[in-house]
């Protein structure tokens, strides 16, 4: 995806202080303990992690735009890590994992390896929120970016094939994008013990 790499201080601006998912970063940190460890996955700006250091949590922040990670690291206080959610091979090392609009842009062919790697990286217990764009099948932007879509009954059915998981939550809701009422899949998770 080199979208955000070529439009990374754009992409910065436009989204270091979106507000429209407040409701749903409450709603994660709801279950969390305190000062545990998150992994904000596809971190973009790094909005996420900054409120969620400020609110006292460990951070391991994401992306794999080395242009936005650097944006994002001055940003947020702390070394974003450049890497990437198909990649990555951390084990039992998170009690959250946040990853918000970020899976969108994998393939349906790929996303059950991703789904893998974070359930790996999580430690039992643990917790997980994704979002997606509303909608089915793969589509592309005006900007170029493949977006994978899901209702919530799709998203669910996708994660069926996933023992280990409970479904905690999982809801839709609207906000204003660009000027364009944009419709979101939101999904909480939690990993099982042992
Ligand atoms: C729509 S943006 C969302 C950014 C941020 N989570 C937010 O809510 O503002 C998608 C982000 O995912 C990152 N990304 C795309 N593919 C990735 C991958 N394979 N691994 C890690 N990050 C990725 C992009 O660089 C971008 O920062």
């Amino acid at each position: 995806m080199t979208y955000y790499q070529e439009n990374a201080l754009n992409y910065f601006n436009e989204t270091c202080s979106l507000d429209t998912i407040a409701e749903s970063r409450n709603s994660f940190l709801s279950y969390l303990e305190e000062g545990c460890h998150i992994l904000d996955l596809g971190c973009g700006s790094g909005r996420d992690s900054l409120y969620f250091r400020q609110q006292g949590y460990k951070v391991t922040a994401l992306d794999m735009s080395e242009e936005l990670t650097k944006l994002a690291s001055k940003f947020i206080g702390q070394q974003v890590v450049v890497g990437s959610y198909h990649t990555m091979n951390y084990i039992d090392q998170f009690d959250a994992v946040w990853a918000c609009a970020s899976l969108l842009h994998t393939s349906k062919q790929e996303i059950g390896q991703v789904f893998e790697n974070i359930i790996r990286a999580l430690k039992p217990k643990g917790i997980w929120y994704m979002s997606f764009k509303h909608g089915s099948g793969e589509t592309t932007d005006f900007r170029g970016r493949l977006f994978n879509n899901y209702t919530t009954n799709s998203l669910e059915k996708l994660l069926q094939k996933f023992e280990q998981l409970t479904i905690l939550n999982s809801w839709n809701e609207s906000s204003n994008l660009r000027g364009k009422q944009q419709r979101w899949v939101n999904l909480l998770i939690q990993k099982m013990a042992g």
